[in-house]
């Protein structure tokens, strides 16, 4: 039988041909996902990437249960308009420790990657508190209910454990200063040496403007403050484009 003898025969039996439709794209699947149990990881961590304070990741907590996700993403694409706007485009080791990670296009508001810093604490709570007094054409609800409220502690060192279990490298300090850590953060007579050692460039202050209270507050604005803010981006985008040469 010549090759295209068996090839007319191949293409003439669906159920032969479905099977070696099947083998081939198998082939293709296998190439593809193996190498994914072998490998370690499929982000280069970098320079200056930590997980979040116990604060800031109380901040984060409120920020997905009040919904800001339908309306914010947290992923800068690598486009002109997008990088020219909101600043360098978000890395991927700039989410490694985010869960659940808040990728996305849909934005009714602006994409918040790289909000830290960008503003006053003043601005965000005056913002969040009625976003048409700053500004003016805003559609964005009103969140004043977050300074009347008493951030509920909870078991931030279970939290913490949680996070752990699914790869956030916390170590044992970590949790067990995570109650201690949570209430140092936003409190400017604290004594903060030691969390600002464990977590580099932690920022340690009243962020709600009432030093007297822990509000939802206090850990939101914690949490919008520290976007985008602990990598070096230029250097680190070379790092991951240096890795991924390595890897080739
Ligand atoms: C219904 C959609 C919607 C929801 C929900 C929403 N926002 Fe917004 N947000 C907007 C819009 C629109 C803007 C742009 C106008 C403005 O600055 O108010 C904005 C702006 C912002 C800004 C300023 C960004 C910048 O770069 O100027 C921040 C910070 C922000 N929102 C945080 C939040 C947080 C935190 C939450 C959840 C508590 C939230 N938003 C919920 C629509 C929304």
């Amino acid at each position: 039988m010549s090759i295209t003898e068996k090839h007319k025969k191949l293409e003439r039996n669906v159920t032969l041909l479905g099977v070696g439709a099947l083998v081939t794209v198998a082939i293709g699947g296998i190439v593809e996902i193996a190498p994914l149990f072998w490998i370690d990881n499929t982000i280069e961590k970098v320079k200056g990437m930590r997980p979040y304070t116990p604060l800031e990741q109380a901040g984060r907590d409120i920020y997905i249960r009040e919904g800001c996700y339908t309306c914010h993403s947290q992923m800068i694409r690598p486009f002109r308009d997008e990088v020219e706007r909101y600043g360098h485009y978000s890395l991927a080791s700039e989410s490694m420790y985010d869960h659940p990670f808040q990728w996305g296009s849909k934005r009714t508001g602006p994409d918040l990657a790289r909000v830290g810093g960008r503003y006053s604490d003043e601005w965000h709570v005056q913002h969040l508190k009625d976003p048409r007094a700053v500004v003016p054409e805003s559609i964005m609800p009103t969140y004043s209910f977050l300074s009347d409220t008493d951030l509920a502690l909870g078991d931030p060192a279970a939290n913490l454990r949680a996070l752990r279990k699914v790869g956030v490298p916390y170590t044992d300090k970590d949790v067990k200063m995570a109650m201690a850590d949570l209430k140092a953060q936003a409190d400017p007579d604290a004594d903060a040496g030691d969390l600002e050692k464990r977590y580099p460039k932690a920022q340690v202050r009243d962020f709600d403007g009432d030093p007297n209270r822990l509000t939802e507050m206090d850990a939101l604005v914690a949490y919008l403050q520290v976007l985008g803010t602990l990598v070096d981006v230029n250097s680190a985008a070379a790092q991951e484009d240096l890795a991924k040469e390595k890897g080739r």
